[in-house]
């Protein structure tokens, strides 16, 4: 299999001086294409840093990323842009919807930048939604629903491009079990679909539904068997 993600050697330090922060200490990583790894962690240990990294919405002090076989560090911030809009689909632990907007908006929201045709974006974002399963719920803002549907918008936005990878920070540590479980079998499902999922967590239960794991420590990786 060929690895869509390669890291090799990767730092990243935050400051400088006596405030310099070393948050990755030379990460080399492979993750081949249709996984599911967790990356797991303390506070504090690196987790979000690397996820920006693989992300491409921040890059490397030193060390090299290829995404797709593309050395990221070569391409231009435009390239990056597109990278992002096309190939990743985010999800974050705060959610981050708008919150004055419908879930509907919020999904179409990533094929405005697109630049798509309002008939084909509502029409997909429609169609997201109901795949995790909020068919019903297309004109409630984010303050009209739970957390664990929140994180369902937010998912739906993520799957809504038609993404290689969907790349997840903590995606369930605002969530109770329940939502957990929902938000968990929604990427299962986008695995068995043959997308690459990337979930950053520090709850090992998460982690042990993940096809594999991997553990960050003080900016630095330790690899371990699947089901910590
Ligand atoms: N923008 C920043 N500026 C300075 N230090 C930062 C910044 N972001 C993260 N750090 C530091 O880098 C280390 C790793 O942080 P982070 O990647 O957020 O860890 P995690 O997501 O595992 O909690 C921490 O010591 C943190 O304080
Ligand atoms: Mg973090």
């Amino acid at each position: 299999m060929t690895a869509i993600l390669s890291l090799r050697g990767v730092t990243k330090s935050y400051g400088s001086g006596d405030l310099q922060v070393q948050a990755l200490r030379g990460i080399d990583l492979d993750v081949p294409e249709g996984d599911f790894l967790a990356i797991t962690g303390p506070s504090g240990s690196g987790k979000s840093t690397l996820m920006h990294i693989l992300g491409c919405l921040d890059v490397p002090t030193t060390g090299s990323y290829e995404l797709a076989g593309v050395d990221v560090s070569q391409m231009s911030e435009s390239d990056l842009a597109h990278v992002r809009n096309r190939e990743i689909g985010f999800v974050f632990q705060q959610f981050n919807l708008l919150q004055s907007q419908s879930a509907l908006r919020n999904v179409e929201l990533p094929m405005v930048y697109a630049g798509m045709a309002r008939a084909e974006r509502q029409d997909r974002a429609a169609e997201a939604l109901e795949r995790v399963g909020l068919g019903d719920r297309l004109d409630h803002k984010p303050t009209q629903l739970s957390g664990g549907q929140q994180q369902r918008v937010s998912v739906a936005r993520a799957l809504v491009t038609n993404p290689t990878m969907i790349l997840a920070d903590e995606p369930t540590g605002n969530l109770d079990s329940v939502a957990t479980t929902d938000v968990l079998e929604l990427f299962h499902a986008l695995h068995d679909q043959g997308r690459t999922v990337v979930v950053i967590t520090h709850e090992a239960d998460v982690a042990a539904s993940a096809a594999h794991a991997v553990r960050i420590r003080d900016g630095r990786l330790s690899h371990e068997a699947a089901g910590v």
